[in-house]
């Protein structure tokens, strides 16, 4: 593997082992790629540009402008400039810069510039490292689709002995290889993932709705479009945005609204996610206006069913297409799972269960298992659900990486 002519914008902040920033770059040098190095004041203070310049051949950054002849370095440009970031070391206070979108520096407003995958190699004291305010920061931040490379146990530059060294220079370039070699993977797909909830009216200002996020869903788009998939995701009422260019939003409000958009996309589609939480009832009737309390004591709306999106996909799904279901049970979790793949015609279908603490509506985290058509499983421990996007689609668009992996129902 190489690294040949990537463009890989190294970010150093300010601790001890910024001394392993500069085999780093030497490593990634040697590897082909083209490095530019952006440093924080701090960064300075324990390697110097000299130093960092003379290996990567390019000036450092540390300034928002050149002091001595006023050149403006521009983020935007570096943010377009780069197929990878990497922040090593990231120290606590740049990490939670980062999750918190404090660019006070030029690292930071190049990070929020970047449009390229970026990776963290975190380095700090044991119980830095531990605090909760960290450990806070790095999952944000891995939600947020940044790659994580844990540090290692071992002697710290305090003397005690714990989890906090920066991993290896050597271990970091491999895994830049490794995610240049899968990165564009899904390169040509085209995705189209619904998410959110659906609000159905009952009056010009109420409706009934769920307490879905749309988050899973977000997520799964991120991914796939950072894999390099053409993903058109159709959307119930969230608070959410999305980010990736490669990535169509079609926004809905209602269940019907959501199975229009859904048919007419999904023809052109190879793959269906279908995360939406869509209501199963709608009222018969939406009054014209505002519903008066005027003395009632019950008020009952008679609903009828909504069109079922998933079953619709599935009649109408040429054997080339693949479709993957969400199911969220109470109770006899698999053999309902099991069944919906049947009525709907699924190819995989992810449970959720709600008895398992951060999982489901409104978290960050997920706890899943995979059920495929074919009779096989997969379970997976609480994630961020950016981590369970990549289980998802890795399980179901790239089996052969984990084919050693499955339980056998
Ligand atoms: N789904 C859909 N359209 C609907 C209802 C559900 O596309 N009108 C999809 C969901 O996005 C999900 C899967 O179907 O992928 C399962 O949804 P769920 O609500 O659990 O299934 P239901 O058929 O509504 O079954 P239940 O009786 O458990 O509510």
């Amino acid at each position: 593997m190489s690294l040949q002519g990537k463009h890989i914008l190294l970010g150093i902040s300010g601790s001890i082992a910024a001394y392993k920033s500069a085999t780093l770059t030497r490593l990634l040098i040697k590897k082909g790629a083209e490095v530019q190095i952006v440093i924080t004041q701090a960064g300075k203070e324990f390697i110097t540009p000299v130093t960092l310049s003379a290996l990567s051949g390019r000036p450092v950054i540390s300034q928002f402008f050149a002091s001595d002849d006023g050149t403006w370095h521009s983020h935007v440009d570096l943010g377009l400039w780069a197929d990878a970031m990497i922040v090593a070391p990231a120290t606590a206070s740049t990490i939670g810069k980062m999750a918190n979108g404090i660019a006070d520096n030029m690292l930071v407003t190049t990070y929020l510039s970047m449009k390229a995958a970026v990776f963290v190699a975190p380095a700090m004291d044991l119980d830095m490292y531990k605090h909760i305010s960290t450990q806070r920061n790095i999952e944000r931040l891995k939600s947020d689709g940044v790659r994580i490379i844990d540090p290692t146990e071992g002697e710290l530059a305090s003397h005690l002995e714990g989890k906090g060294r920066m991993e290896e220079p050597e271990n970091i370039v491999a895994i830049l290889e490794q995610f240049f070699a899968s990165g564009n993977d899904l390169e040509k797909k085209k995705i189209m993932i619904t998410a959110g909830p659906t609000y159905e009216r009952i009056d010009p200002v109420r409706f009934i709705g769920n307490f879905s996020s749309g988050k899973m869903g977000f997520a799964l788009a991120e991914e796939s479009a950072s894999r390099g998939a053409e993903v058109t995701l159709i959307t119930g009422p969230t608070a959410l945005s999305t980010s990736h260019p490669n990535i169509v939003r079609v926004d809905v409000e209602s269940a019907i609204e959501m199975h229009a958009a859904a048919l007419k996309i999904f023809p052109l589609m190879d793959v269906a996610i279908l995360s939406a939480a869509v209501a199963d009832y709608r009222p018969e009737q939406v009054a014209d206006e505002k519903i008066k309390r005027s003395g009632k004591e019950n008020l009952t709306l008679s609903l009828v069913s909504n069109p079922d999106i998933a079953a619709s996909l599935g009649e109408i799904k040429k054997p080339e297409q693949l479709t993957i279901g969400f199911a969220l049970e109470t109770s006899n979790e698999e053999i309902n799972a099991i069944k919906k793949i049947e009525n709907k015609h699924f190819d995989y279908i992810v449970l959720n269960s709600l008895n398992d603490q951060g999982a489901g509506f409104a978290h960050d985290t997920n706890k899943v298992t995979i059920l495929s058509r074919d009779g096989k499983k997969r379970s997976f421990p609480l994630k961020s659900k950016r981590e369970v996007a990549k289980d998802i689609i890795d399980t179901a668009l790239k089996p052969s990486t984990i084919d050693n992996e499955w339980l056998y129902l």
